[in-house]
């Protein structure tokens, strides 16, 4: 068989131990996670509020990994230069809320950012054809975004192929740039990750199945990393 490209998980701390943070990051990290999801929420955008700029900061010091910053909030132009000085090394934001979005991701790598592009369940693929090629990751929601723990929504598997396959096509001798990576997030677990990965997804976000009472992060990341390893086998090819 031929190379695979590496499928990357990235924890998300929405459902961390807040009153440990430092020591969940550090767990994940040690587990072997490629970067730490960071869930921002304004109660305008998504009817949660969550974490900002000050526990950012914090997160910063406490880990060397790429801290995946998702902006799920009003307006988020106004807040790119504090998000990316805070320590974001990956700013999404999403195109339900970007009006010059163009703008908006060219202001992401200006400031040496990687720029991403999520949008909700409700939103159709074709919202980011015209910013692909523009961006580093596209973020498919498998969950209405405000919140952690909520169940994976089946149909938005077409999504994540249809996304693929947008990609792929970008993924030319001549291209400018490396392709975006493709993500996922919103309730993937050990169940339904390998499918997830099956489709195409380069990169996993997980929050409650990483950080629970179930298990110890270790233990949660080697169920993923098992799942995703199914998940490659059943690509059964190069992509
Ligand atoms: C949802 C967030 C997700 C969330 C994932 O609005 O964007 O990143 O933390 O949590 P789980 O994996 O529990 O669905
Ligand atoms: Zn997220």
């Amino acid at each position: 068989m031929s190379e695979q490209r590496k499928v990357r998980l990235a924890p998300s701390i929405l459902s961390a131990d807040f009153t440990r943070l430092g020591e969940q990051v550090a767990e994940a990290e040690r587990a072997g996670a490629d970067a730490i999801h960071f869930d921002v929420m304004d109660g305008v955008f998504v009817p949660n509020i969550s974490i900002g700029l000050p526990i950012l900061a914090a997160v910063r010091r406490a880990t060397t990994l790429p801290i995946d910053v998702h902006l799920m909030i009003a307006q988020p132009e106004r807040y790119l230069a504090a998000f990316v000085e805070a320590g974001a090394d990956w700013l999404t934001v999403h195109v339900e809320e970007a009006i010059h979005l163009h703008r908006t991701l060219t202001m992401i790598r200006d400031l040496g950012a990687h720029p991403g592009v999520t949008l909700n369940p409700a939103t159709p693929a074709a919202a980011l054809a015209e910013v692909l090629p523009i961006v580093d990751q596209v973020l498919v929601m498998t969950v209405d975004p405000g919140f952690g723990g909520q169940r994976f929504i089946e149909e938005q598997v077409a999504k994540i192929v249809a996304l693929r396959g947008a990609l792929d096509a970008l993924d030319t001798p001549g291209a400018t740039k490396p392709t975006a990576i493709l993500a996922v997030d919103g309730g993937v677990n050990a169940e339904n990750i390998a499918r997830v990965v099956a489709v195409g997804a380069d990169q996993i976000i997980a929050g409650s199945a990483v950080f629970n009472d179930a298990q110890t992060v270790a233990e949660a990341v080697a169920a993923l990393r098992a799942g995703i390893a199914v998940g490659l086998a059943a690509r059964g090819g190069p992509r």
